[in-house]
């Protein structure tokens, strides 16, 4: 059997498969999120780690299943979200820096006046945004004695959430990542395909923190024997969330579009060998090819999709669970021109802007919590719909059908609101943790249990087409209204 880890930002799943690709098990838990400040977002990195084996056991008891039958682990993670930890004891040094953490606004602020932003940006295909890791690491050195203290030591590591539960698996052997998270730093140059000494100088980072990096599909070293009942289970498939959903919807050829409705929505595009740099908030990220070696793709980032409707949930507590948004939605006709902007941590693509922040507007005195529920699934579809506009004009291809996964794509409302809104085809796999299947296939590549042009055929299956059924007019006026509500959020 094969093992996939998908340590998310709101929980971990862990999934079993069979060496015939057949699913076999899924377990799933919660895990805290740290507010310390309005628009700051931690984890407890141990907690990760604790929440990781505690998943792990979970699935195994549910299956009757023994580590020894593990024949490999593959490993997917929410990406940017930064460790840092002492190589001598294994303990963080500080919460990780969540992905979602806006704390580094003013470093990027400055990097910006300071005029750097093309030159980082022709290196790492990233745009400058507190999003992604190097800045979180420069705040954390500007403000922890500690962190000063264990790197002048050379004691400091740093890792993306991979690193991190690679190492604890394998008992501080192994300080690795892959180069799919690498690219997600700024520190990485997706030309080279390697650290960039130039942008350690420039944020002035050691390189001796930063971890070695892989192929996606390639050993990252075994678990430590004291962890499994004295098993020692290679990890095998490595790769950041995104990259790695695209990897398991079989987007490998060029010009492949999937989209992913988890916390956040993330579409990816896969370029192949094209590395060209987006002129318009695009980013030009690392992805796999099919032998799960560095390859690249267009991505337009989403922070916040299905975090609002746990919002509508935890905060506003106008539902009790997730899935009744669709019944809701579906019981009006529609939001009587309420526009919900989920704009909680700024905006990502194609606006890029850190200090935007969520507003409901258009509401009038018969708008009540219905209007307000379904224009938040709404926001999803609207948000998707302007970075796919934007990667057809980025790249020239027109796109005519989308492969979708992630929780929020069990919902019926939001697909058919989705489809009518871009007018292509969206196609929703039987399995929709793409995910994990994607660190499963690349674990299975990874120890040569599979060829990668030999996976077992029946790994993805095509559960729905879902198709417009919306007049070119309305479409038209809901984008207009939607154009509307983003500019009022804008700073
Ligand atoms: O870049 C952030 C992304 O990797 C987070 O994904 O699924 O945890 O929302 P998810």
């Amino acid at each position: 059997m094969i093992l996939a880890i998908d340590q998310g930002t709101t929980g971990t799943t862990v999934v079993i498969y069979n060496l015939q690709g057949q699913f076999l098990a899924k377990s799933h838990n919660e895990f805290s999120q740290i507010y310390p400040h309005p628009s700051w977002v931690e984890h407890d990195a141990e907690e990760i780690w604790q929440n990781t084996l505690s998943t792990i056991k979970q699935v195994l008891i549910k299956t009757d299943t023994s580590y020894h039958a593990i024949t490999c682990i593959g490993i997917t993670n929410q990406r940017e979200t930064t460790v840092l930890w002492d190589k001598t004891t294994g303990k963080p040094v500080h919460n990780a820096i969540v992905w979602q953490c806006r704390r580094s606004t003013d470093i990027c602020n400055k990097i910006k006046k300071s005029g750097k932003s093309d030159w980082i940006q022709q290196k790492t295909g990233l745009v400058v945004d507190a999003y992604f890791s190097a800045t979180k690491i420069k705040w954390l050195f500007e403000n922890s004695p500690e962190v000063n203290t264990l790197a002048e030591q050379d004691k400091l590591a740093f890792g993306t959430i991979d690193s991190w539960l690679i190492w604890k698996l394998t008992g501080g052997q192994h300080h690795v990542t892959d180069h799919t998270n690498a690219s997600r730093t700024m520190l990485y140059n997706i030309h080279d395909q390697t650290w960039d000494q130039e942008l350690l100088s420039y944020f002035s980072l050691p390189k001796s923190i930063l971890p070695t990096i892989q192929n996606s599909a390639s050993c990252f070293g075994k678990t430590c024997k004291t962890l499994f009942s004295g098993n020692a289970i290679p990890i095998t498939g490595v790769a950041g969330d995104q990259q790695s959903a695209l990897f398991g919807q079989r987007c490998i050829n060029s010009g492949q579009v999937k989209n992913t409705y988890g916390t956040g929505c993330f579409m990816l595009m896969y370029t192949g060998n094209n590395n060209s740099i987006s002129k318009n908030g695009l980013l030009t990220t690392i992805a796999c090819n099919e032998k799960g070696q560095p390859a690249y793709a267009l991505e337009g980032s989403v922070f916040i999709a299905g975090a609002a409707i746990q919002w509508l949930r935890d905060q506003l507590q106008l539902i009790t669970h997730a899935s009744e948004t669709e019944h809701i939605a579906n019981s009006i006709q529609d939001t009587q021109g309420v526009y919900f902007v989920p704009a909680f941590t700024g905006l990502g693509a194609p606006h890029w802007d850190m200090d935007a922040r969520g507003a409901i507007t258009g509401l009038t005195r018969g708008s009540g919590k219905n209007e307000i529920i379904r224009a938040t699934l709404e926001s999803i579809a609207y948000q998707t719909y302007d970075v796919l506009t934007l990667m057809q004009s980025e790249s020239g291809i027109s796109i005519k059908s989308m492969h979708v996964d992630g929780g929020a794509c069990n919902n019926a409302f939001l697909m058919q609101f989705q489809a009518d809104l871009l007018n292509i085809e969206l196609v929703r796999p039987e399995n929709i943790e793409s995910t994990a299947l994607g660190a499963i296939l690349l674990a299975g590549i990874g120890a040569n249990i599979w060829s990668h042009n030999a996976i077992p055929k029946n790994i993805y299956k095509v559960d729905e087409i879902f198709t417009t059924t919306m007049q070119f007019t309305q479409r038209k006026k809901l984008i207009r209204g939607w154009n509307k509500a983003i500019e009022q959020v804008k700073n």
